[in-house]
């Protein structure tokens, strides 16, 4: 994000009419409103906060088809086919991005380099012989090696050729400036809060401004006005980055992952001065699980210390994505909020890839040219629905548990003891005024105090110590110190509390 700039957007101000409202402004609303813009239709982009300062603006900037170990996965749960249409969809995604970055002339540090999983584990080499072997069956030109550019050993790897690394926010920037070239508007600082589907569909905005458009694209990572159906289908998780650079001899010319020791995955970039910007991502973790989020940033920068002793660290960050509970992304209509509404979510990390395949896809479903892959993405998708069961189940537990349980642990016997035990920088929940408070101490040692009471569904908030937020652990929104939304799908902050009553 310091690195690639975007022209400022007003926000909208007054009503507005267009064939295609786009809310949210990272890879996959880009994505949409670019092919939309393209076909011809008028577009309008409405984002809450600055462009693609989401999850896009916090990405590693990966543009693969190899997902972890997604194919194995796909192949016994989905079939062969959809196995194929997956490698097909995400292989398609990676070419459009490297044939429209050369249509546009957008510099966006494209690089070819191979994409690995790795374990360094022997338990975990049956798992990648068989992940290559998806993956080769999938289409992907994919094998299992035991050598790696990484500079410590490796039990064994899935590899595919002919991947690619990018910085996602110039080549969104690209599409900005085309989509304005033509004739798109765009707007920033513009909360949607209400949508009402239909023809036309019907949208207003935090500031009461109305628009009124042909179809409607909910790109908002979570996504908004599903009135909580799709958000049963989808888990949360939150990764830390850290990174640094790195002397370009020591560059693994390659874009690793793992899963193991909550996970690592490794790439580098390009920098000014010549040098490689060495980026690590691990620690997943559930948002609003109230972890020490500083012991895994710790813990981040002595494992990347540790396996590239020659790396300066200077930066570090985290990004949320969330997971459908059958493993494939939700890109389709979104029937729940009406007729003429479409959502892309669900992609479980693999947005880069998989925001461009939603943005074509969302497209042609929108212009009614036949597309292959729809009925994969389909949001209503029902067969593998029953195969998910056990995970669906698993979330909507979790759910529930939040709900109920925290509310019990905020009980507690009245008094706010913990309140003056806060040192600078954390932050607790205690009951106040009857109800759950969320309070924090800041560095100069003053009191901030807000509802615990998320506004999306009610769960109980709990602390970020690593990032100083609020986070839902139900469906992953999150607040700042006083509340602000940083995060949906909640759309209203938490409510203010006096520190003086607590
Ligand atoms: Fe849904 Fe908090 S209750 S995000």
């Amino acid at each position: 994000m310091r690195t690639a700039t975007f022209p400022s957007f007003a926000p909208l101000s007054q009503p507005a009419e267009a064939d295609a409202a786009v809310i949210g402004s990272g890879i996959a609303g880009l994505s949409a409103a670019w092919e939309l813009a393209r076909a011809g239709l008028s577009v309008i982009v409405l984002e809450a906060d600055r462009l693609a300062s989401g999850v896009t603006g916090h990405t590693t900037g990966k543009l693969t088809a190899l997902h972890t170990s997604v194919y194995d996965t796909l192949r016994s749960e989905h079939g062969e086919e959809a196995a194929r249409d997956y490698a097909d969809s995400q292989s398609a995604a990676l070419g459009h991005v490297l044939d429209v970055a050369g249509q546009l002339g957008v510099d966006c540090e494209l690089e070819k380099r191979p994409a690995f999983t790795y374990c360094e584990r022997p338990e975990g080499v049956d798992a990648l012989r068989a992940e290559a072997e998806a993956a080769r069956a999938a289409g992907l030109e994919a094998s299992f090696v035991t050598e790696t550019g990484l500079p410590f050993p490796v039990a064994g790897a899935v590899r595919v050729e002919g991947q690619a690394q990018f910085h996602p926010l110039k080549y969104l920037r690209g599409l900005v400036d085309d989509i304005v070239a033509r004739g798109g508007r765009i707007h920033e600082g513009t909360r949607v809060t209400r949508l009402h589907g239909g023809d036309p569909c019907r949208l207003t905005t935090e500031a009461g401004v109305t628009v009124s458009a042909g179809h409607v694209v909910v790109a908002t990572h979570h996504p908004l006005f599903d009135h909580a159906v799709l958000a049963t289908r989808l888990t949360q998780h939150r990764d830390l980055v850290v990174a640094g650079s790195l002397p370009t001899d020591r560059d693994p010319e390659g874009m690793y992952i793992t899963g193991e020791g909550g996970k690592r995955s490794v790439r580098t970039s390009p920098l000014a001065d010549g040098s490689r910007l060495l980026i690590v991502t691990g620690e997943a973790f559930t948002p609003g699980s109230g972890e020490d989020t500083e012991a895994r940033y710790a813990r981040l920068e002595a494992w990347t210390e540790q396996h590239f002793p020659e790396v300066t660290l200077s930066h570090r960050w985290a990004a949320q994505d969330n997971s459908s509970t059958d493993t494939v992304p939700l890109v389709g209509r979104l029937p729940t909020a009406g007729d003429n509404v479409f959502v892309a979510t669900g992609f479980a990390g693999w947005g880069m890839t998989g925001g461009v395949s939603a943005g074509t896809l969302i497209a042609s479903l929108i212009d009614g040219a036949p597309q292959r892959w729809a009925g994969l993405y389909d949001p209503g998708r029902v067969g593998s629905a029953l195969r998910s069961a056990p995970s669906f189940l698993k979330a909507q537990w979790d759910t529930g548990k939040h709900f109920v349980q925290d509310r019990l642990d905020t009980l507690g016997d009245g008094t706010n003891g913990p309140v003056q035990d806060l040192r600078p920088g954390e932050g607790t929940v205690v009951r106040a005024g009857g109800g759950p408070c969320a309070v924090h101490r800041d560095d100069q040692g003053e009191l901030h105090a807000v509802s615990a009471v998320c506004t999306h569904m009610g769960c109980i908030v709990a602390f970020n110590n690593g990032e100083r937020t609020w986070e839902c652990p139900c469906h992953g929104s999150r607040f700042g110190v006083d509340g602000e939304v940083l995060q949906g799908p909640a759309l209203r902050p938490l409510e203010r509390r006096n520190p003086e009553d607590l």
